[in-house]
């Protein structure tokens, strides 16, 4: 299980091995020819490493980026009605909702548009600025289940999404851990 828990496969495999001579003698970005010998290039960041969904054909199951509309606005809804979740979002909670609309959709299948905008999700450390418990926890496992249901998502499919968010919410518990509780905000991480 990587770093922050995220039970995904990962679309751009690490560069496999190469022979020692291929490691001794970079290929340039750039032909050299273009290059002054004293100043190279800046070498181009690597794309984002890509998270992709274990059930290649959920995202449209679930109706592609409309149904998902659907299920991010009912949990939405339930998540800012809760007195016990409301307090730790912002006051304006449309430029987070986005922010899970877009994971969500990376996560299920779909574009990858959350990891083109801020790299790897880190879902646990870029919830280091939220207490989160047991009880938060199962609220937003709870919500989700409740908005995936109320925006018509199929019973198999709603199964096969919360056994991966399950685990992953739980791993979002660190109210008893030591971790920096300042904000990330929209902070791209490698
Ligand atoms: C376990 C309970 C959880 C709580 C209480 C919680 C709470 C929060 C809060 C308060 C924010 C900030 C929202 C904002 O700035 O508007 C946030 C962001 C976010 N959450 Fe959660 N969350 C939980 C679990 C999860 C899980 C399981 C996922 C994955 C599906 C997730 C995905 C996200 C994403 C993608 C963001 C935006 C992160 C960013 O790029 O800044 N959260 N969450």
């Amino acid at each position: 299980m990587p770093e922050d828990g995220l039970p995904l496969i990962w679309v751009q495999p690490e560069p496999s091995p190469r022979p020692e001579a291929a490691r001794e003698a970079p290929v340039p970005i750039q032909p050299q020819a273009t290059q002054p010998q004293t100043a190279p290039a800046p070498q181009a960041p690597p794309p984002p490493r890509v998270p992709a969904t274990r059930q290649p054909d959920l995202w449209e199951r679930i109706g592609g980026r409309e149904g998902l509309e659907r299920v991010v606005d009912e949990f939405y809804a339930r998540v800012e009605a809760d007195p016990y979740l409301r307090p730790m979002f912002p006051e304006d909670m449309a430029p987070g909702r986005l922010k899970q609309a877009e994971f969500l959709e990376q996560w299920l299948g779909g574009e990858a548009r959350y990891s083109m905008k801020y790299g790897h999700p880190r879902l646990r450390m870029r919830h280091f600025p939220f207490v989160i418990d047991q009880r938060a926890a199962g609220l937003w496992l709870r919500y989700m289940g409740e908005g995936l249901r109320a925006a018509g998502v199929g019973e198999r499919e709603i199964a096969e999404i919360l056994n991966g968010l399950g685990p992953l919410a739980r791993h979002m518990i660190n109210v008893d851990d030591d971790v920096p509780r300042e904000p990330l905000g929209d902070a791209r991480l490698q």
